[in-house]
């Protein structure tokens, strides 16, 4: 969602704001907007658009100067996307200034009241209406100001607030919307997530729900909306720049899609022990007894992770035995569900942010079911609100398609079904086959990757056409689904995916002449049944693209394209058939002319419901 950076220290605020933005600008890009304090006040600039166009807009002001600021990248919730709407929001009778990234969710009853006391609003947001609530409480202490505002609201919020009368101060606070204070040498950097502080310090602290931080040149305080004092807990940050920049890659979804070979070795290096047939994962040790002895597992997620939380669902049954199902985070957590003993839930999640994966496992975690994260952001909320979990470790993901990241959940989701399949029913030997197979999918990968022009030539050929379908079964039917999510993301092409039997119950009525419909058609359990299913689209004039394993060669008398990939186990393979998917999606809206990165109203990070 919307990005935060905000700057105190003795450099000049302005570039180290810009460039946070833009290292955060994969949050959310509609608009964006800046403040900086100088000895003459407030200054302010918003845009519309790119972080780009602001940088502009500033350069035709002559810039600002000052050494303390705020700055946001915005995802519209309330109101349209204009400049009005673009944030910092202020309330100029106390000069306050805001930048807010959450909803607030009686904004509405709040305005009023404000109304009727003669405030006037500019904009339709409710990020204007706390600015406003914010001045109207404030009595020359802009920590108490935001403390007594924030406990009149309710919703999600994580927010930056300056004060003219108080120029030595920031005041950041969040609930429900990630916050980071980066703690450098005599200067502090308040950010959405760390791609923004690594550029000026290592050293950080997240802020917890209902935490308040008061920032000055001379040091800071972390306390509650009540006042009172919490202690806060430093952590070192473990990204470096390179790994948030783009090399050589033109995108930074390509650049993530070929990092896969090699954050999936991160993925498993240390926790397969081939000697063994052991599968080991640190994170778990001390609750084995308690998974080995659950009755039921429910996993959730949303959007790609939850097509990797579908294929944990499949492999948890198939490897552990254990009854599974898997749910739509924001589904799940409105239907009141049943948790019985033995329940054991699992949000899969890059960001650890997601609000309705995290709602949900609040949700099942406050009915007594034992909650398990498989996360990518170290210390997100859902890695921090879980009994215990499996980081990803595929490093930071940047492009809002998520290509590396649905590699490694779905390891990690294999990992967890070994570790517990081991301790259940599968033998040393079955499971030191196992591992031996998945230590050579990052090969079997790279093999994929190396087709990347056949796979652009064959994308060519249909990229003109608005309706695909993507068809799988088994282990591939997530993997069918999550192929027409990336097509959809970027290139906005209309694209569904399927279990491949399904299309027989409607769907192939909207088979016509040349449209291109992609079999998962590995060599997997059901092979014989998906050529069966090849070869009703084709008689229907469909044209195929089958994802076929290496060494088919038959497969070329009912497929019009094939794109080999090398023969792997079928409950491994969404490793490896899922990366030409990426790429025919990746290709497909390059060719379109599409912004790859910044797809069209997609944010990274969906931390509203
Ligand atoms: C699609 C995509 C989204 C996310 C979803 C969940 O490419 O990235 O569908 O998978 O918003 O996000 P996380 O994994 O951060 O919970």
């Amino acid at each position: 969602m919307c990005g935060i950076v905000a700057y105190i220290g003795a450099g000049q605020a302005q570039p180290i704001l810009i460039e946070g933005l833009k290292r955060l600008e994969y949050r959310g890009y509609d608009s964006a907007g800046l403040a900086v304090l100088d000895d003459a006040g407030l200054r302010l600039a918003r845009s519309v658009g790119r972080v780009a166009n602001l940088e502009e807009k500033l350069e035709k002001l002559g810039g600002f100067r000052g050494t303390i600021g705020v700055a946001h990248t915005r995802w519209a919730t309330h109101g349209g996307v204009s400049e009005t709407n673009a944030h910092p929001h202020r309330d100029d009778r106390a000069g306050i200034c805001l930048v807010h990234n959450g909803i607030i969710e009686n904004y509405a009853s709040l305005r009023k009241y404000l109304e009727e006391r003669g405030h006037r609003f500019t904009s339709e947001t409710d990020t204007e209406v706390l600015a406003m609530l914010i001045g109207e409480l404030y009595d020359g202490d802009l920590e108490a100001a935001v403390q007594a505002a924030l406990r009149e609201v309710t919703g999600a919020y994580a927010i930056v607030a300056m004060c003219e009368r108080e120029p030595d101060v920031l005041v950041a606070a969040r609930k429900g919307s990630p916050l980071m204070l980066g703690i450098g040498n005599g200067e502090y950097v308040l950010a959405s997530d760390p791609s923004a502080i690594v550029a000026h310090t290592t050293q950080a602290i997240a802020l917890d729900d209902y935490n308040v931080a008061r920032v000055s040149r001379d040091g800071f305080r972390t306390s509650t909306v009540d006042n009172i004092d919490v202690t806060p807990r430093v952590m070192q940050l473990e990204l470096d720049l390179e790994q948030i920049e783009l090399g050589d890659f033109p995108h930074y979804m390509l650049k993530e899609i070929f990092e896969q070979p090699a954050a999936l070795r991160n993925t498993m290096r240390g926790r397969l022990d081939t000697k063994e047939g052991k599968v080991v994962l640190g994170g778990l040790n001390s609750l084995a007894k308690e998974l080995v002895r659950a009755r039921k597992i429910i996993l959730t997620a949303q959007g790609t992770a939850l097509h990797a939380a579908m294929i944990g669902e499949y492999l948890l049954e198939d490897l552990a035995k254990i009854p599974c199902e898997c749910e739509y985070a924001s589904e799940f957590r409105y239907r009141n569900p049943i948790i019985e003993e033995g329940t054991v839930v699992v949000a899969v999640s890059q960001s650890g942010e997601t609000a309705d994966t995290l709602a949900a496992l609040h949700e099942a975690r406050d009915r007594g079911a034992l909650a398990l994260g498989v996360v990518n952001v170290v210390g997100s909320t859902i890695a921090r609100d879980t009994d215990a979990g499996v980081y990803l470790r595929v490093g930071p993901e940047i492009g809002v398609a998520s290509t590396k990241a649905f590699v490694g959940q779905v390891a990690v989701l294999t990992m967890i079904s070994m570790f517990m399949a081991r301790r259940r029913f599968m033998s040393p030997e079955a499971s030191a086959r196992m591992i031996a197979e998945m230590e050579q999918v990052p090969d079997k990968i790279e093999r994929v990757l190396s087709l990347n022009d056949e796979i652009r030539r064959v994308t060519e050929r249909y990229v003109e056409r608005n309706n695909w379908l993507f068809l799988g079964r088994g282990y591939n039917y997530p993997t069918a689904l999550e192929g027409a999510l990336k097509l959809k993301e970027i290139s906005y092409i209309h694209a569904e995916g399927m279990p491949a039997a399904e299309m027989k119950h409607g769907p192939i009525a909207l088979i016509d002449d040349g449209m291109p419909v992609v079999f998962i058609a590995n060599k997997g359990n059901q092979y014989d049944k998906v050529i069966n299913n090849i070869e009703e689209v084709r008689s229907r004039g469909g044209h195929v693209i089958a994802i076929a394993t290496e060494g088919d060669e038959q497969i070329r008398e009912v497929a019009q394209e094939v794109i080999h990939v090398p023969e792997v186990a079928d409950s491994l393979s969404p490793m490896v058939t899922v990366v030409p998917l990426q790429l025919i999606a990746y290709h497909a809206a390059v060719l379109r002319g599409h912004d790859v990165d910044k797809p069209r109203n997609l944010a990274k990070s969906v931390t509203v419901e």
